[in-house]
């Protein structure tokens, strides 16, 4: 996509963190904002401060794990700016503590509702929209470099974001060859400074509370994480990141493209191919 002004953007927890980044970058290339968030507080926060940076925006309280609420928002970005070019199904949670045998299967759901189940439905109540529409458009998915190396974070977490890399991957096959000029990127990040390490805050009544309490190996981790918050990415950095590679159509974003990211997930591919196994500190962290 090379042209933004006056087309609209709809952004999945735009209300924080790189959605929000995102929903600002956007915003300064002249497109409309469309922003579904669970957290109402931080949502007309969101709102009131992209409307001071001069953008129109539109909030709207949506729960990404209802597929409902994705059409609502669909319906809402709709009604109100007549098209939508760009959908960013970016709203995620990290998670519960715990191994995968330990976790219940509540803990299981939230993640794979929120972090996967979100970006089917998005794609089912906006794309055929799109496609209809005619016109250039593009579609952003958060993953994780999480979505592309497993061990390094936790289980449910893993495997959401690895189906989210896998379901962009093939969009972007289908997409193409119906030759619609929707482009598809997914967004691999590492660490980024974010209140994803708090999202617990948003995990909804209906999934109960976590099977275990945060341990101590966790809690450590968590602290580790505080300490490393001001050096992590910046937010910001990925929303120009975003913007440039829809400008280029480029499928991977992968942040940061360090060499010990790019290691990692060569490691990776090396075992896969050659069928060794992995050392079990294969990871990043
Ligand atoms: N921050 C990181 O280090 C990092 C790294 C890799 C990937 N990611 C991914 O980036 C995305 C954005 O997370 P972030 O880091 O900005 O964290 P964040 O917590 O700041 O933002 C997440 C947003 O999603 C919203 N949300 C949570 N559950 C929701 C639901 N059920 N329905 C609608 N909205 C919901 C939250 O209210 C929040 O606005 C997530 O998909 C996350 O997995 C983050």
């Amino acid at each position: 996509m090379q042209d933004f002004a006056g087309k609209v953007a709809v952004i999945t927890g735009g209300a924080n963190g790189l959605g929000l980044a995102m929903a600002r970058r956007f915003g300064a290339a002249g497109m409309k904002i469309v922003i579904g968030d669970i957290e109402t507080g931080a949502l007309a926060d969101a709102e009131a401060s992209l409307q001071a940076a001069g953008i129109e925006v539109v909030g709207r309280r949506t729960d990404v794990a209802l597929s409902g609420d994705l059409d609502a928002l669909a319906d809402a970005a709709y009604e109100r700016f007549g098209a939508v070019h760009i959908l960013a199904n970016n709203a995620g949670v990290g998670g519960s503590p715990g191994a995968m045998w330990e976790l219940s299967e509540a803990d299981w759901q939230w993640v794979i509702d929120v972090d996967l189940w979100s970006v089917i439905h998005g794609i089912r109540a906006f794309v055929p929209r799109m496609i209809d529409g005619g016109e250039e458009g593009h579609i952003i998915n958060t993953a994780s470099v999480a979505g592309l190396i497993s061990g390094a974070v936790g289980g449910p977490y893993t495997v959401a974001k690895f189906g989210v890399v896998a379901l962009s991957e093939q969009l972007y096959f289908e997409l193409g060859r119906a030759e619609h000029s929707i482009g598809v990127s997914v967004l691999c990040p590492g660490f980024v400074n974010t209140r994803i390490y708090d999202s617990d805050r948003n995990r909804q009544e209906s999934y109960g509370q976590p099977a275990l309490d945060e341990s101590a190996e966790r809690a450590e981790r968590r602290e580790a994480l505080e300490a490393m918050r001001e050096s992590m990415i910046q937010p910001e950095t990925i929303g120009d990141r975003v913007f440039d590679a829809v400008v280029e159509n480029q499928l991977y974003i992968v942040e940061p493209g360090s060499d010990a990211v790019s290691d990692a997930i060569q490691r990776r591919l090396d075992h896969v191919s050659a069928r060794t196994n992995p050392a079990l500190d294969f990871g990043i962290i």
